[in-house]
């Protein structure tokens, strides 16, 4: 038997083929430029086109928000669920554990038909937002904000969160950021969910696994990194100093680096200008905030040209994130449940996609242990 060629870390392996999204060529949602989408399209139209196949026509659009509007609700078990878990639990880790929950309440959840599967991934987009804001009041001893219908995913979320309706420019800036998080083929948290459905699982049990890949600060976890680069850096007087040194000790700086994206990634850019505007925007209103967070923008600037001449490395989308959710005062523990409600969208899709035309994803490893050895009775073991 020929030994199949191997990559660590499944580097440049073709693992599966896919409909919904290409990094070729720039990055790409069922053939559209996410830069094209996040200047013409809302989070909702993307979400739509991830989901079906196809940008809404207007109608298909109101009835779509209509349908996911409807299902922002969960049962009160999971309310009561969100308020027993203990008061250090994060909002991803409740997150995670609220996704398997619903599993049980959702009268489609054993049924892996195509329609079904479309039904649990809008009423997952509607409730997942519902379960952050509900765990982050509960958590604080604040009562829940009930969900509006006549809100966007962005819109209601916000309005949730904090009980008051955002402004425009904030609402426009969080919907970008989820529609440059909604997909990105076969990342971690997406090939967690596919290998997870191609044992002929279920779409819950898919989006729970991809919510734990999540985690990790090597991928969605980084975006709450971010804010604790720029406070260790000092600030634009020793950001330089500071990233030389962190590269020195072998540190990696969150936010930085692509496993696929190499010479940058074209998300960050259109994110930094949000991030920035946010900061400026802010400065009007509340001067010493305004400056606090400009400090930031020119800190990011700085490490960022330090690690394009130190390292060749470039921002990810989660540089810019991190600063435009902080800008927005959104508490950092958030970060990455929001990063989970956006990329429901992209890994239902996938689920859907795998369940439709499913093989078992199985690969083999390369043995590094010992050879063949006898087993030795227990007396004799020395
Ligand atoms: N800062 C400093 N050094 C880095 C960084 C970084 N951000 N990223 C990679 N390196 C170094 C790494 O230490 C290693 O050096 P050496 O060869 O001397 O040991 C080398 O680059 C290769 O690292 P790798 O982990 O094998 O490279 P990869 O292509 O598998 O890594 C990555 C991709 C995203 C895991 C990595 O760049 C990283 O850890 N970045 C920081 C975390 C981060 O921002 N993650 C978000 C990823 S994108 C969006 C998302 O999924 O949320």
């Amino acid at each position: 038997m020929t030994t199949p060629a191997y990559s660590p870390g499944l580097e440049g392996v073709i693992a599966g083929e896919t409909a919904i999204c290409t990094v070729e060529g720039g990055l790409s949602y069922r053939g559209y430029f996410v830069g094209d989408l996040a200047e013409h399209c809302s989070f909702d139209e993307v979400a739509y086109l991830l989901l079906h196949g196809e940008l809404p026509t207007a109608v298909q659009l109101k009835e779509f928000q209509t349908r996911v509007a409807a299902a922002r609700r969960v049962p009160p078990p999971i309310k009561d669920l969100l308020g027993a878990l203990p008061k250090w639990t994060t909002p991803l880790d409740a997150l995670r554990t609220a996704v398997s929950a619903l599993g049980h309440f959702d009268q489609d959840s054993a049924d892996n038909a195509h329609d079904a599967n479309l039904r649990k991934a809008e009423r997952l987009l509607a409730q997942i937002p519902v379960v952050i804001a509900d765990h982050y009041r509960i958590a604080k001893g604040q009562p829940e904000v009930p969900a509006r219908q006549d809100l966007s995913h962005a819109a209601n979320f916000l309005y949730m969160l904090r009980g008051v309706e955002a402004s425009p420019m904030e609402v426009k800036a969080l919907d970008v950021s989820l529609i440059l998080y909604a997909e990105h083929e076969f990342n971690a948290s997406t090939f967690a969910a596919r290998v997870i459905v191609s044992t002929l699982s279920d779409l819950h049990s898919g989006i729970t696994g991809a919510i734990g890949a999540l985690k990790g600060p090597l991928h969605g976890g980084a975006n709450e990194k971010v804010m604790d680069i720029l406070l260790a850096s000092g600030g634009p007087e020793k950001a330089e100093e500071w990233t030389k040194s962190a590269l020195a000790r072998k540190e990696r700086i969150m936010g930085f680096g692509h496993r696929v994206y190499k010479t940058g990634d074209v998300r960050a850019g259109i994110l930094k200008k949000f991030a920035q505007d946010m900061a400026t925007q802010v400065r009007q209103t509340n001067a010493d905030r305004g400056t606090e967070l400009q400090k930031w923008e020119d800190t990011a600037d700085i490490i960022e040209r330090v690690m394009a001449t130190e390292k060749n490395m470039f921002p990810n989308l989660d540089w810019p994130a991190g600063r435009l959710y902080y800008a927005m005062k959104l508490e950092i523990p958030l970060y990455t449940p929001i990063f989970a409600m956006s990329r429901i969208s992209g890994w239902s899709a996938h689920v859907i996609e795998q369940l439709d035309n499913n093989r078992l994803i199985r690969p083999r490893a390369l043995y590094k242990g010992p050879p063949r050895r006898p087993v030795k009775p227990i007396a004799e073991r020395g």
